[in-house]
């Protein structure tokens, strides 16, 4: 039996891709919406599994293109779950020294398409009464580093935004949370310079870098039902590094 739609917003490649594959596997019908052609084959692999997987290309920081995302998704059938995982990282720099819009680019990708997925994901659930998303944050949303103002600030945005969003819309039987990774083996911290990622690894106590399975997992539980009395949550998936 299908467990609905859910839609996954970055999943080309990293944890939203790891996402897409693990919510498929537990009977969802996947929907996943990305700026990256290589969503295509994400969706193929999925589907050559036996699971049902659509891509459909989408920029988060536009808003009729993540209409367009959830026209597509409702076209499939009930939306259940949506994971609003889509985001970049800023080249790190001190805050004089960053331009207007790399600025602009890292907070309208990360917290506005943040938004904006989860203001469509609410259309769908507020009507049927439920429904459960999911938000990415990152430790540096619950703590401080230099060098990476825009991105701190738009994942500590998206911190309260669950966390305000949530109280909204408790009453109506959608839970909202997020998962707040530490340091994960994905393009994204290869795209930065080895000293800054061999630093950064070197904090996590668990000694390790942690894999998108890892994170997806926690996603997964807390898409699902097992995790119906937290709402408003911003889970730690960080091998600790929040515990220091
Ligand atoms: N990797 C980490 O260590 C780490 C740590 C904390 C938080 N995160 C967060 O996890 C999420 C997933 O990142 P990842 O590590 O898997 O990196 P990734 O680069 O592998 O995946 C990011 C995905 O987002 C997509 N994307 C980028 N801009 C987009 C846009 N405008 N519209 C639609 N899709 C867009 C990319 O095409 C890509 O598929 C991000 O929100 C990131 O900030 C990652």
């Amino acid at each position: 039996m299908s467990a609905g739609i859910a839609v996954i917003t970055g999943a080309a490649t990293g944890i939203g891709a790891a996402t897409a594959r693990l919510l498929a596997s537990r009977g969802h019908r996947v929907v996943i919406g990305d700026i990256d052609g290589r969503a295509e084959g994400v969706a193929d692999e999925i589907r050559s599994e036996g699971h049902q997987a659509l891509a459909v290309r989408c920029d988060v920081s536009d808003e009729d293109s993540v209409a367009g995302l959830f026209v597509s998704a409702r076209d499939l059938g009930s939306v259940q779950v949506v994971v609003a995982n889509a985001g970049i990282a800023e080249t790190k720099g001190p805050l004089h020294e960053l331009d207007g819009s790399a600025w602009n680019r890292v907070l309208d990708i990360n917290l506005g398409g943040t938004a904006l997925s989860m203001k469509y994901a609410l259309r769908h659930m507020v009507p049927q009464g439920a429904g459960s998303i999911v938000a990415i944050s990152s430790i540096l949303g619950l703590v401080g580093q230099a060098n990476s103002a825009a991105y701190s600030a738009a994942k500590a945005g998206v911190a309260n935004l669950v966390r305000s969003t949530a109280l909204t819309y408790a009453a109506q039987g959608i839970r909202v949370n997020a998962v707040a990774p530490g340091y994960v083996d994905t393009e994204l911290i290869r795209r930065l310079p080895p000293e800054v990622s061999s630093q950064m690894i070197s904090r996590q106590p668990l000694g390790r870098v942690g894999t998108p399975q890892e994170v997806a997992n926690v996603i997964g539980f807390l898409a699902s039902p097992e995790s119906s009395l937290v709402t408003g949550a911003v889970w730690a998936v960080d091998g600790g590094y929040t515990a220091q």
